[in-house]
C-alpha cells in the first residue's frame, strides 16, 4: 500500500485499534496455535527422564516416557514430534554403524510413540552424528567427509526410520544430492507417500551447542585436537543468503515436499526469501542454543521467559513459516490452550 493512502494524523491514529485486547486480536495479522508446532524431543536408550542441564525444562525420555509424551502432545493439538537419539557412548563408532540398527532407540521409540498415539506424526532425523565417535554427520575418508560414501549410509538409516513407521524423513547432513537419493530408494521401496523435509538452508552455528550435551555428541567443539574436521564443510556459511535459495531450489527438485531453514530466529531474512521464493511450506528450527538463550535469561529473572517464547514464535508466523520445531512446543501449546 503506497503510505500516500494513509490519511493524516489526527484523521488516522494508530493507536484506536490497540486499545483493547478484542480489537487487538482482531486486527492480528498472524496466529500460532498448537497446529504450528514440532516438538523437539531427545530420546535415550535408559530409563526414565535426565535433565539436559543447559536446556532447563528438557528432559531425554525414555521409550516409555516418549510414549506417553506422544498422547501429550496429541492432548495438547501438536500435531508432529521431531525425535533425535542419546546414543551410549559405548557403542559408537567411527562409522555411526548403529544409525540402522533396526533394534535401536529411534526405532523402539517411533513404534512405541505411533502405537501410543498414532494420530501424532513423527518425524526422524536422517544424519549419523548421535551414532559416530567424532560427531560428524557423515563418514570420515581421508580426513574428510566423504559424501557420496555418506548418502549410501544414511540411505541404510531412513529406510531403518521407515520401515519402523515414521511419517517424515528429515535429512539434516547437508550432503549433496541425499535428498535426490533418499527419494530414489523410498520410491523403489514402496515408501510412495514418506514425506521429506530436508533441512536445506541448515547453517554451521554456535547456536547448536547445547544439542550436543542433550544428545551426547560433547566431542564435536572440543577443539582441532579432537576433532579437525570442520562442520563448515558441510554446512552453510552465516553471511551467505543467496546460496540458500540454491540449497532450497536443489531439494525441492529433488523431491523434498517441504524445506527447513536451521537455526531460526538469527535467520528469519532467509526464511522469508525461501517463502517468498519457493512458496513451498517451510519450517523453521528454533535450535537449542536459542532455547538455551531465553530459559537462562528467564531463570536469572531478566527476561519474562513465557512471554519471550511467545513473541519468538510469534516472530516465525509473521515471516511465513508453515510451522516451527521447537523445544518449547509443550509449553507453548499448554500456554495457547489456557
Ligand atoms: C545434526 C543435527 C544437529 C541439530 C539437529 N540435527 C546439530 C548439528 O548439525 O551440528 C541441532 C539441533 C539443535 O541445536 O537443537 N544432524
Amino acid at each position: 500500500m503506497p503510505h500516500s493512502a494513509l490519511a493524516p494524523y489526527p484523521a488516522l491514529r494508530m493507536r484506536r485499534l490497540r486499545q483493547a485486547p478484542w480489537v487487538r486480536a482482531l486486527v492480528r495479522e498472524n496466529r500460532l496455535g498448537p497446529s504450528d508446532l514440532i516438538w523437539a524431543m531427545v530420546v535415550h536408550e535408559g530409563e526414565g527422564r535426565i535433565p539436559v542441564q543447559a536446556m532447563p525444562g528438557v528432559d531425554r525420555l525414555s521409550v516409555a516416557e516418549a510414549a506417553t509424551a506422544a498422547r501429550e502432545a496429541r492432548a495438547l493439538g501438536i500435531p508432529c514430534i521431531a525425535i533425535f537419539p542419546h546414543i551410549d557412548g559405548e557403542t559408537k563408532d567411527a562409522e555411526g554403524s548403529r544409525a540402522a540398527d533396526p533394534d535401536g532407540v529411534i526405532s523402539r521409540a517411533v513404534r512405541a510413540m505411533k502405537d501410543a498415539a498414532p494420530e501424532v506424526g513423527i518425524m526422524c532425523d536422517v544424519a549419523l552424528d548421535p551414532f559416530t565417535t567424532h560427531g560428524h554427520d557423515g563418514l570420515i575418508r581421508n580426513g574428510c567427509i566423504a559424501n557420496d560414501e555418506t548418502i549410501s549410509r544414511l540411505i541404510e538409516q531412513a529406510l531403518v526410520q521407515a520401515e519402523a513407521g515414521c511419517d517424515i524423513l528429515a535429512p539434516s547432513d547437508m550432503m549433496d544430492g541425499r535428498v535426490g537419493a533418499l527419494r530414489a530408494a523410498l520410491e523403489s521401496t514402496g515408501h510412495n507417500d514418506m514425506m521429506i523435509m530436508s533441512y536445506a538452508a541448515k547453517y554451521a552455528s554456535a547456536f547448536y551447542g547445547p544439542y550436543r550435551e542433550a544428545i551426547g555428541s560433547g566431542k564435536l567443539g572440543s577443539g582441532p585436537e579432537a576433532n579437525p574436521i570442520d562442520k563448515a564443510t558441510y554446512q552453510m556459511d552465516a553471511f551467505n543468503s543467496d546460496e540458500a535459495l540454491r540449497e532450497v531450489a536443489l531439494d525441492l527438485s529433488e523431491g523434498a515436499d517441504m524445506v527447513m531453514v536451521k537455526p531460526g530466529l538469527p535467520y528469519l531474512d532467509i526464511v522469508r526469501r525461501v517463502v517468498e521464493t519457493f512458496a513451498a511450506p517451510t519450517f523453521a528450527f528454533q535450535v537449542s542454543g536459542e532455547y538455551a538463550m531465553i530459559t537462562a535469561a528467564g531463570a536469572q529473572g531478566w527476561i519474562d521467559q513465557d512471554r519471550a517464547m511467545m513473541e519468538s514464535l510469534a516472530a516465525f508466523k509473521r515471516a511465513g513459516c508453515a510451522g516451527i520445531i521447537t523445544y518449547f512446543a509443550p509449553m507453548a501449546a499448554r500456554k495457547l490452550g489456557a
